[in-house]
């Protein structure tokens, strides 16, 4: 009788326990970034199971301690030990087997979520995202036309093929959910996003890659299709490569490329020589040699970024970064550096 009072107040504290602690666990994830996507909500689904399990064994173990320290104190004047207690076959085999099956239900879980985040939607939206340090760009190659922030338009899936030029990064959109390393080498990674709430949402690097990875952000645009085809048409009609304007269009490659992530075209200080003015000026090199910023130093900086360094810089510039470019494009990215005056 006495035993079952003990187990019936325990019950109940751990029941309250666990409804508060469970309460509070799913206020937490209400605060958090999530649910902007189809994909998000397999992962906050998950979340939301794993915090009541947590709440419920924090519960279990705390209120049974709880429950002990006020029941089974020691008695004024009791000298004796306590009850000598020699195991217990069922609550053994109660607690063996319980949790066998939680985690059992939940690697199905898991396996469920996976497979439905990467369900293939044919019509998806490419785009090709490529990384490097330390900027993003967007191309879209149905539409011809490159991008530094990523829009999307919403409700329709998009597949993003991640590719990086020179280090490991990460694209991570915290509000969209899982998060997909992008690797050197030319492999390109894919992710299927469904974006399900229209809103600007930034995309931040999730992977230590240099000295400027904390400021490797980029923006991300939701829009309804309409609003998207309209950007889309924007994009194409402000193209500068495609209308012959040789400096708009090297400052637009310069762009993509990610070269402005790191040279400066005002003048201010950054992690390689700034633009502004360094056409045609004799500068000195790191081993002391003199040499004219003319078109084929320039020519030769892109295409090996090692070869002769200024003066107080380290090369720190992606090898591989030309390798997408064109001989007209690196032409036209000299003709915007000249026009830096
Ligand atoms: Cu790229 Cu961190």
């Amino acid at each position: 009788m006495k035993q079952l009072r003990h187990f019936l107040i325990t019950a109940v504290i751990v029941a309250a326990l666990t409804a508060g602690i469970g309460l509070l666990l799913e206020a937490v994830i209400d605060r958090m970034p999530l649910g902007a996507s189809v994909q998000a909500g397999f992962i906050e689904s998950l979340l939301v199971k794993h915090f009541w399990v947590i709440a419920f064994l924090f519960s279990l173990i705390g209120g049974f301690l709880l429950y002990s320290i006020f029941a089974f104190r020691q008695k004024k004047g009791e000298l004796e030990d306590g009850d000598y207690l020699e195991g217990n076959l069922p609550l053994e085999l109660v607690w063996t087997i319980v949790p066998i099956g939680v985690v059992i239900w939940f690697a199905f879980l898991g396996g469920q979520s996976l497979t439905s985040m990467e369900t293939v939607d044919r019509a998806a939206l490419r785009v090709n995202v490529t990384a490097r340090q330390w900027s993003w760009s967007f191309e879209y190659p149905e539409y011809g036309i490159s991008s530094e922030e990523l829009v999307l338009p919403v409700d329709d899936q998009v597949l993003l093929r991640l590719r990086s030029t020179d280090v490991v990064h990460s694209f991570w959109v915290p509000e969209f959910g899982p998060k997909q390393d992008l690797l050197p080498g030319g492999e390109v990674r894919e992710l299927r996003i469904n974006p399900t709430e229209p809103g600007g949402y930034t995309l931040a690097c999730a992977e230590l890659c240099g000295r400027q990875h904390a400021l490797m952000l980029a923006d991300v645009q939701v829009m309804t299709r309409a609003d998207f085809e309209n950007w889309v048409e924007m994009k194409v009609a402000e193209n500068p490569c495609a209308i012959g304007d040789q400096v708009g269009c090297g400052q637009k490659l310069a762009q993509d490329s990610g070269c402005l992530a790191c040279h400066s075209v005002d003048g201010s200080e950054n992690v390689g020589p700034t633009w502004l003015g360094i056409y045609e000026t004799e500068e000195m090199m790191s081993d002391g040699q003199m040499v004219m910023v003319d078109e084929a130093y320039l020519i030769q900086s892109i295409r090996e970024p090692g070869a002769h360094i200024v003066m107080g810089f380290e090369n720190v510039m992606p090898a591989t970064i030309a390798d997408t470019l064109t001989d007209e494009d690196i032409l036209a990215i000299i003709a915007y550096i000249e026009s830096l005056r």
